[in-house]
């Protein structure tokens, strides 16, 4: 077993692929991509995401036994195992849009591969699918006629974007689902062997592949609940006057609940939350569970209530019109430390301020690029110097938590805005009560506001 492919050069396939290829210098590890400019991308010095270390890991591997290509056919035939790694979005027509996966890039792959096998082969699902995929793929792969079997195993990914390679590197767990039949135990323990290179064996588990798809749907939902119960109840501190960084601090003590994810927030973001949620929500639909459904989507209206209620607040704060006013949102990434934009509250906070008729400036370290994407068409202004962008503005909202946006010199920002000049805190990150004190007035989220008038 000495080759491995990767199908999908993506936030996931790219680091993922790299990491094993460094912990396993013996492996020929290859990533291979529909999308030829994210290949060039990737053998580039630019590579076509940002993510801590990774620059490191790919210079140290690119070329020695990392490598991306086009070549999709040809690397399928030399490669022992093949993850598969593209995008499952959900789907936007037909049966099941807007809620269940669309599943027609990773079934196309399947029949790629099934065209380009000339010998059995390990297919390991790293995308994240409805439970029963796998069998769907297992019954695609072996109906070729020259006999070949291919087993299919369920390995999700758990990493966070902006701490990827740390995740890989140092993950909590690796999960790998595979068939209860002797070649099953087989190919799970091929999969085990290349994560033995760095990852102790009791963080390894073996499931069956039921369970592995699953757990990966159910981690994302508790991870997104626990956000979406601390945003509803920074909802209730603002009618309250009490302080949910306060409240999360004295809930997140108790050791059953613990500290991780109470953080309030303008919302979550990103490619996963929402989509697999609601990928749950369709399957339980499926299987005639409503209320467990009912349950799951409530995470999700919930989100975008409290994305709404921020701009709400923005507007009711600013005397219900920000028709004409310049309004400057710090980070447009959907969270610190990654140029993705994909889900970002930002985008909502954007267009729902264009609605409004307000001038919307945005800066952000590292997502300009993919703003630019999001916001076309859009009269936005993009400028990535935080004091340029703040200039002469009437607010700032803060949506993305970059350690930048925590030390800027908020005397010089305040000293260049339009008086009474705003700050909504969006990730209540900065220090409210100095920000009062410059002049500011100042609301963040799950606290009382405060004003100079
Ligand atoms: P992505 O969109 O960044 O990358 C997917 C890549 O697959 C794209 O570059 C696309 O061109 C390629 N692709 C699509 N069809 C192809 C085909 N037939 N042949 C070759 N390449 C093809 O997506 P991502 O964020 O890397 O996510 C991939 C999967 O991993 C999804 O199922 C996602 O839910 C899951 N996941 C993502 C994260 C994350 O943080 N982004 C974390 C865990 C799991
Ligand atoms: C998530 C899961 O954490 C990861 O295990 C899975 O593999 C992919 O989906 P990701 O979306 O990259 O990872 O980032 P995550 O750190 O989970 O943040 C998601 C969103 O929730 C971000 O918008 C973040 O700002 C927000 N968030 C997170 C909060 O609003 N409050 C919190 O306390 C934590």
């Amino acid at each position: 077993m000495n080759s491995i492919l990767c199908i999908g050069a993506g936030y996931v396939g790219g680091p993922t692929m790299a990491v094993i290829a460094d912990q396993c210098p013996h492996l020929r590890v290859c990533v291979v991509d529909i999308n030829a400019d994210r290949i060039s991308a990737w053998n580039s010095d630019s590579l076509p995401i940002y993510e801590p270390e990774l620059d490191e890991v790919v210079k140290r591997t690119r070329g020695r036994n990392l490598f991306f290509s086009t070549d999709i056919d040809g690397e399928i035939r030399k490669a022992d195992i093949i993850f598969v790694s593209v995008n499952t979005p959900t789907k936007t027509f037909g049966h099941g849009a807007g809620m269940a996966s669309d599943l027609q890039y990773w079934e196309k792959t399947a029949r790629q591969i099934l065209a380009n096998s000339d010998r059995s082969k390990i297919i390991v699902e790293k995308s994240t699918l409805p439970v029963r995929t796998a069998a769907a793929m297992e019954r695609i792969l072996n109906s070729g006629e020259n006999g070949i079997q291919f087993q299919v195993l369920s390995n999700p990914e758990f990493l966070a974007e902006g701490t990827a390679i740390q995740d890989l590197i140092n993950p909590d767990r690796v999960l790998i689902g595979g068939q209860e039949t002797e070649q099953g135990r087989n190919a799970v323990q091929a999969l085990v062997d290349i994560y033995a290179n760095w990852v102790a064996d009791e963080k390894i588990l073996r499931t069956n592949v039921w369970s592995a798809e699953l757990s990966k749907l159910a981690a994302n939902a508790f991870l997104a609940q626990r956000i979406s119960s601390i945003n509803a109840i920074s909802a209730l501190c603002e009618a309250t006057e009490a302080d949910v960084d306060e409240v999360s601090r004295a809930i997140g003590l108790d050791s059953r609940i613990g500290p991780k994810f109470l953080k309030a927030s303008v919302g979550f973001g990103g490619s996963c939350f929402k989509k697999d949620i609601l990928n749950l929500v369709y399957l339980c639909g499926h299987y005639g569970l409503k209320e467990v459904a009912d349950y799951w989507h409530q995470v999700v209206a919930m989100n975008d209530f409290q994305t709404d209620r921020f701009v709400d607040n923005i507007l009711k704060q600013m005397f219900n019109t920000v028709a004409g006013k310049k309004i400057t949102l710090f980070g447009f990434a959907f969270k610190a430390n990654t140029g993705d934009t994909r889900e970002s509250p930002a985008i909502k906070v954007a267009k729902n301020l264009l609605t409004e008729q307000a001038c919307v400036w945005v800066s952000d370290p590292k997502a300009l690029n993919n703003a630019k994407q999001d916001l076309r068409d859009l009269a936005v202004h993009l400028e990535s110097d935080p004091y340029v962008a703040a200039t002469g503005s009437h607010a700032i909202a803060v949506m993305t938590e970059w350690q930048t946006y925590r030390t800027l010199d908020y005397q010089r920002i305040y000293d260049s805005m339009e008086k009474p000049a705003f700050i909504f805190d969006g990730r209540n990150i900065l220090n409210h009560r100095e920000l009062f004190n410059l002049g500011f007035n100042v609301f963040p989220i799950g606290k009382p506001g405060l004003t100079h008038f």
